[in-house]
């Protein structure tokens, strides 16, 4: 039985109930972040705290609860549910109202929601293969910097990678890379790990900067700076990192191979780098 916290209480999933009059149901009016953990420990979990506060202050929902609260309702959550291995869904929303008005409430009640599930990444044989992905234009708002609930074009451009049998749709911009549809992409050129600079066009991934982390500590050439489509289509590696994907190669694009069509030495490496960082950070003492 997955247990939830919704507004002060843990429960089963099954029974949680909020108002269709919240916001969050109304509007997709709210923030949310998704932290894996591994062996009872949440990933990064200041930094998740971090990015949950940055999106509630540019949307103008009041943070209900201060880091360390978070960080006790996390840990609560975590061992109340039966996985050693979680992934937190946490969710902020405006809270309800008495009538659907785009306008604030004059007094916001946020509703906090979260909850668990087992925690899947990606299996030895996905990572043999890497996964195929389709491209599409981004069509998203100008604030993908914010980790909103708000996922209705996400939603969209991840069907079309689904509708063709793909794991994932690469967004591009005006002729740039941007990211995923809920994931960073990565891209190896001459050896060099590129990654495309935060911007209020991609979300600032925990994972992206774990994978930037781990490129400097290993001595690996990158360079973080706008990527060309076309620079994209020609690449010899494309990885997609994310809290719940990791590091993962993506070995065909709109159908053709990406290098070889197989995942790449520098992302196999990557890989291995951050499995070991998780494990020893994670795992042991
Ligand atoms: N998504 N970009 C987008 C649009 C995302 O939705 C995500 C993650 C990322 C990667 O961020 P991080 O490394 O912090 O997980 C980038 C989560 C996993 C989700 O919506 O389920």
């Amino acid at each position: 039985m997955s247990i939830c916290y919704l507004d002060g209480s843990y429960q089963p999933l099954t029974e949680a109930r909020i108002s269709p009059m919240d916001r969050g149901f109304l509007f997709g009016d709210g923030a949310y972040e998704v932290i894996p953990v591994y062996s009872r420990r949440p990933f990064r979990i200041a930094e998740h705290i971090a990015r949950l506060g940055r999106t509630l202050d540019a949307v103008r929902i009041p943070n209900p609860h201060a880091a360390a609260e978070w960080e006790t309702i996390v840990g609560e959550l975590v061992a109340r549910n039966a996985w050693v291995d979680q992934s937190i869904y946490l969710h902020v929303s405006r809270g309800p109202d008495e009538r659907r008005n785009h306008a604030f409430p004059a007094v916001m009640r946020p509703t906090v929601f979260l909850m668990s599930e087992a925690l899947v990444t990606p299996s030895a044989d996905v990572l043999a293969s890497g996964v195929a992905a389709v491209s599409a234009a981004d069509f998203r708002w100008a604030r993908c910097d914010l980790k909103t609930t708000a996922l209705l074009a996400n939603c969209l451009l991840r069907q079309v990678a689904i509708d063709k049998g793909c794991a994932e749709t690469v967004l591009f911009r005006d002729g740039f890379l941007t990211e995923g549809a809920a994931s960073n992409i990565f891209i190896v050129r001459d050896g060099v790990l590129l990654a495309p600079p935060k911007s209020h066009l991609m979300l600032p991934g925990i994972t992206y900067d774990v994978v930037l982390e781990l490129a400097a500590r290993h001595g690996l050439k990158h360079q973080v700076r706008e990527i060309l489509e076309d620079e994209v289509r020609t690449a010899e590696e494309v990885w997609l990192t994310s809290s719940t994907k990791e590091v993962l190669a993506i070995t065909s694009l709109d159908g053709r191979p990406v290098g070889d069509g197989r995942p790449g030495p520098v992302g196999r490496e990557m890989h291995a780098w951050y499995q070991e960082f998780k494990n020893t950070v994670m795992r042991v003492g």
